[in-house]
């Protein structure tokens, strides 16, 4: 038990898909996973342990933004022995290759946050997937007919900038950075603190550059693919 999850030492499988929205933990629970348990309701953010084709799997959400993440990740590794760890979100695109609903492996996740600051050293750390993780994601993607990007991805602390459009992104989008989400680097940074694997999985729901944003029904499909690719990786981990 600790201060933010209820659950006990077992609780939770070695593997865990983490999305942000607790209402979307709940789904995926019920809809992907086989005999799904809830093992923590504190603060209503939710984790559920069940099994998909037979093996154990968990689904804790997040909460939004590295702040809210970066407890959850903490406390899943060092109190319940994670060792894999897989993000399920959504993504702003930065990049007119990148369309609605193409999913993005963040292959690292560049950031703005302190959260990830190195306070001994002048040193700005690389944030990065776990490397078996990514390839398997992008193999099973590409078996499965999906429409992927591995990429490097803001983990942003902000979303609603002062300035429209790009603008507030700086020199990032002509660095080649393809996406913009608010927790991967913590992600990234917390699995390499502690020696664990971790990977984020976003589909890209709005365009900043042409304003376009997934439908109600486009989201739905473009979902269950992430979470069955996650899930896939998940088990093998
Ligand atoms: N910004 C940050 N996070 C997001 C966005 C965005 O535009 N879209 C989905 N998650």
């Amino acid at each position: 038990m600790t201060p933010h999850n209820h659950a006990q030492p077992g609780d939770y499988a070695e593997a865990v898909l983490l999305p942000g929205d607790p209402l979307r933990a709940k789904w995926i629970a019920e809809t992907f996973l086989t005999d799904a348990k809830p093992v923590n309701s504190v603060r209503n953010c939710l984790g559920f342990t069940g099994t998909y084709k037979g093996k154990r799997v968990s689904v804790q959400a997040t909460g939004m933004g590295q702040p809210s993440l970066s407890i959850y990740v903490h406390e899943l590794i060092n109190s319940y022995g994670v060792k894999t760890l897989i993000r399920v979100g959504t993504c702003g695109g930065l990049n007119a290759r990148v369309k609605v609903r193409d999913v993005i492996l963040a292959q690292a996740a560049s950031t703005d946050s302190a959260i990830v600051k190195d306070r001994f050293g002048p040193y700005n750390f690389a944030p990065i997937a776990d490397f078996g993780l990514l390839r398997a994601a992008a193999e099973k993607a590409e078996a499965a007919g999906l429409k992927i990007h591995a990429g490097n991805m803001l983990s942003s602390d902000i979303f609603y900038h002062r300035e429209p459009g790009l603008e507030g992104y700086g020199l990032l989008p002509d660095h080649g950075v393809i996406g913009v989400e608010m927790e991967a680097a913590a992600l990234y940074t917390l699995a390499a603190r502690f020696g664990v694997k971790a990977l984020a999985i976003c589909t890209m729901t709005d365009c900043l550059i042409t304003g376009e944003e997934i439908s109600a029904d486009a989201r739905q499909t473009s979902l269950t693919d992430m979470v069955t690719l996650a899930l896939e990786v998940a088990i093998e981990a």
